[in-house]
């Protein structure tokens, strides 16, 4: 088993909230990380005293022989030394936990972003043309597109991911989209709902059977969640609430995507249901914050979208004086928001959303793993994941202070570097 001490860290943000600060952040600072796991979080200055305890309780561990119970948790080979990692001042903080994207899909649609930068408004509509290009490309043509995207959000800072199929609304188009997104990552949502595709015409009902159906048996055993696009132009709340009944009913957990174009049902909706997160969260009555904010509904805000569709932004200092908890996340897709970035999601939450940079990094760690219902990421304590950016940056504020600029200076994922 590897271990790596990463030391002189200027300003950790462990997410561990402690004396009153929810994002529990330490200066000068170390990690220790032992395999995929961190084992040990704490001041630098006690650092290699902390180091050495595990070397001594690692070769205790050897000697107490093969009880499996009492393996060390490090391996003999490296018991003499620990990768020592000195951060030189830069500030640390968990990896980015992006719970909303949509990665798998064929084609783009530059033209409508740059018609819509002229006065064309967005519409739901637009996703057909995706599906299109979609179902004409092969399974390697989509993988290898994926992993492109992979990379890129790796290289961003972003550790764990989930993905939505929608762009493929045959049966056998979502099983593919589902089960390559599986390949990539355990956080897939089944999103059969995203719209009623064109050959369908008026035969809604027969589509919304479909997908309550064969599609969801389908899609079902790749899935862990099943999402809805709740909005006009996509699919009523009485329809939303069947298909999330039917994916619930197969096992899989609800969330929602709601009140982006306009006032709904899509927030209340995932509340009754107890869907782990709503989506979008654009237009939202005092009712649908009163209610999100007793209950354990994330609100995940999409800022790329507006910042794409030249879309008012969701107001997330209401929600959160209010109580709610906030995520945010990219919402990558060809259409609303063509970018992966968590870095430009918290620059536009700080300068366009009223959200201070300490909760804008907050909601793009802790509150994404909050929404994807994890409890072993999004922060950096130990015993959980070894998902860690190193930042080229002093202070996490420098996120937003330094909007533009790539700041991600080292990606630790599952306690590998990269
Ligand atoms: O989250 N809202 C629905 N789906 C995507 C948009 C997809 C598209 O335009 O292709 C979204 O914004
Ligand atoms: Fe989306």
């Amino acid at each position: 088993m590897t271990a790596t001490l990463i030391t002189n860290i200027g300003e950790l943000t462990t997410n561990a909230a402690a004396d009153g600060d929810p994002l529990g952040t330490l200066h000068d600072a170390a990690v220790l990380i032992v395999g995929d796991r961190i084992a040990w979080v704490g001041p630098a200055s006690a650092a290699h005293a902390a180091a050495a305890l595990h070397r001594e309780s690692a070769s205790r561990g050897r000697e107490r022989g093969n009880d499996p119970a009492s393996r060390p948790p490090v391996e003999p080979s490296r018991e003499e030394g620990f990768e020592v990692v000195d951060a030189g001042g830069r500030a640390v903080i968990p990896g980015f936990v992006d719970s909303h994207t949509h990665l798998v899909f064929g084609g783009e649609r530059a033209d409508e972003f740059e018609a819509r930068m002229t006065g064309t408004p967005y519409a739901a509509g637009g996703i057909r043309r995706t599906v299109a290009a979609t179902r004409a490309a092969s399974d390697d043509e989509l993988r290898a597109r994926l992993r492109g995207f992979v990379a890129e959000l790796h290289a961003q800072g972003t550790t764990t991911f989930e993905i939505k199929t929608g762009y493929g609304l045959t049966v056998a188009d979502e099983e593919r989209l589902a089960r390559l997104a599986a390949e990539v990552t355990p956080e897939v949502t089944f999103l059969g709902a995203h719209v009623v595709p064109a050959e369908y015409g008026e035969r809604r009902e027969e589509y919304v059977d479909l997908v309550c159906d064969a599609m969801l048996h389908a899609c079902a055993p790749h899935s862990r969640w099943i999402d809805v696009f709740c909005e006009r132009g996509a699919f009523t709340p009485k329809e939303s609430r069947r298909i999330l009944a039917a994916g619930v009913a197969h096992g899989l957990a609800p969330r929602v995507h709601g009140n982006q174009l306009g006032p709904g049902e899509g927030a209340r909706l995932a509340v009754e249901l107890g869907a782990a997160s709503v989506d979008h969260c654009t237009y939202l009555t005092d009712a649908d914050v009163a209610a999100l904010a007793g209950s354990s509904t994330v609100a995940t805000l999409l800022p790329g979208v507006e910042f794409s569709t030249r879309q008012p932004y969701p107001d997330a200092r209401r929600l959160i004086d209010a109580g709610v908890t906030v995520a945010l996340a990219s919402d990558c897709n060809p259409g609303s928001s063509f970018t992966s970035s968590m870095p430009l999601m918290i620059a536009l939450a700080v300068r366009e959303m009223g959200m201070t940079p300490a909760e804008a990094v907050w909601a793009a760690t802790a509150g994404g793993a909050q929404a994807l219902r994890r409890d072993d990421v999004g922060a950096l304590a130990p015993g959980m994941r070894a998902d860690l950016v190193m930042l080229d940056a002093p202070t996490r504020v420098h996120l937003a202070y330094r909007p533009g600029v790539p700041l991600v200076h080292t990606v630790w994922t599952g306690g590998a570097a990269a």
